[in-house]
C-alpha cells in the first residue's frame, strides 16, 4: 500500500532531522526529496507517517537508512570521458606547475571518480605530489570508496569510458580481480584521505587548487547551491578550477562574476585572481 506523504509531514520530518540530527535536507530539491521519502515509506513498509517520524526520533541508526535515500549515491569510473581528457590536457599542465598539489572531491559517493582522478594523476607523473581530499554526506558510500572494491562486472564499461577519456593503458592493470569484484590497486589510494562533509552544513577545511563536484548540486535549491559555490570560492585559491557535472553551472550564483568557463562544454571554471 502507498502511503501519501503531504507537504506538511516532509516539513516535519525535515525540522525533525535537522533538531535531533543536525542534518539539513531543507534546501535539497523538493519534488526529488518528496519522492525519496515517499519510497522509504512503501520500501520499509510504515503503515503511517506517525510511524516513520517515531522510528526517525527514536532509532540513531535508522538515520543512516534515512541518507542512503536521500543522496543518489549513482556514478561511474570515467563518467563523461570529454570531461577527464579536459582534465588531462587543458588542467593538468597548469597543475604541474605548482609544489604541491591539493584536490578536493565533493560528494565523491562510492570513489569511482576519485579512483579515475588518481589513475589520471598517476599518469600525468603528478599523483606522488598530489592530495586528494574526497568527502561525502554519506558514510556507507565512503567505506565503499576507502575499501576500493567493485563488481567486475562494471569494468568493461569503465575500460570503454577510461579509452574514451584518452586513456592508453591496459586498465586492468589498476585493480586485481577476485571471483566477480575487483579490488583497486592500492598504489592509487595513497594520495587519497577520505572524510564526512556535508556540503549544507559544514565550513571550508582547506585551500584547494581544483574542486570536483559532479552531479550533486542537481539536488539541492538555489540557495543551497549558492551557499555551496560560496563554499567552494572560500576554498579555491586564486586562478583555482572547478569542476561540476554536465547538467550543472557555475553561471546563475552570485560567485560567478570570479569564474571563467575554460572548457568549453565540459563545465570547468576558473576563478581568477584573489
Ligand atoms: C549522484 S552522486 C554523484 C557522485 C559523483 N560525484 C559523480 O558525479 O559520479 C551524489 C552524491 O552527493 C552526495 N551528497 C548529497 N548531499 C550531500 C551533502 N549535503 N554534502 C555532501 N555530499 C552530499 C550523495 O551522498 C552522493 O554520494
Amino acid at each position: 500500500m502507498q502511503i501519501e506523504l503531504t507537504e506538511d509531514q516532509l516539513d516535519t520530518l525535515i525540522d525533525d532531522v535537522q533538531r535531533e540530527y543536525g542534518y539539513d535536507f531543507g534546501d535539497y530539491a523538493r519534488a526529488s526529496l518528496h519522492r525519496r521519502i515517499a519510497r522509504l515509506m512503501t520500501v520499509d513498509r510504515f503503515v503511517s507517517f506517525a510511524e516513520l517520524r517515531y522510528r526517525i526520533n527514536s532509532d540513531k541508526d535508522y538515520l543512516s537508512r534515512l541518507i542512503d535515500m536521500v543522496s543518489v549515491n549513482v556514478t561511474e569510473m570515467f563518467r563523461d570521458p570529454s570531461f577527464y581528457a579536459a582534465l588531462r590536457t587543458q588542467i593538468f599542465p597548469v597543475l604541474a606547475t605548482y609544489p604541491l598539489i591539493r584536490i578536493w572531491h565533493a560528494g565523491c559517493a562510492s570513489g569511482e571518480e576519485v579512483y579515475s582522478m588518481a589513475i589520471l594523476l598517476k599518469e600525468s607523473k603528478l599523483l606522488d605530489k598530489s592530495i586528494i581530499y574526497a568527502t561525502d554526506i554519506n558514510p556507507t558510500a565512503l567505506s565503499v570508496a576507502r575499501a576500493g572494491i567493485y563488481p567486475l562486472a562494471q569494468m568493461q564499461k569503465y575500460s570503454e569510458n577510461y579509452v574514451a577519456a584518452g586513456g592508453a593503458e591496459d586498465f586492468s592493470r589498476y585493480y586485481t580481480a577476485q571471483y566477480d569484484m575487483v579490488k583497486m590497486d592500492t598504489a592509487l589510494t595513497k594520495r587519497i584521505v577520505y572524510a564526512t562533509h556535508n556540503l549544507a552544513t559544514d565550513s571550508s577545511f582547506n585551500e584547494f587548487q581544483l574542486i570536483i563536484c559532479r552531479n550533486v548540486l542537481i539536488y539541492f535549491n538555489q540557495t543551497l547551491q549558492d551557499r555551496v559555490f560560496h563554499l567552494f570560492d572560500d576554498s579555491l585559491e586564486g586562478l583555482g578550477f572547478i569542476g561540476l557535472g554536465s547538467k550543472e553551472s557555475i553561471r546563475f550564483s552570485t560567485v560567478a562574476a570570479s569564474y571563467q568557463q575554460v572548457a568549453g562544454k565540459d563545465k570547468i571554471w576558473r576563478k581568477g585572481k584573489k
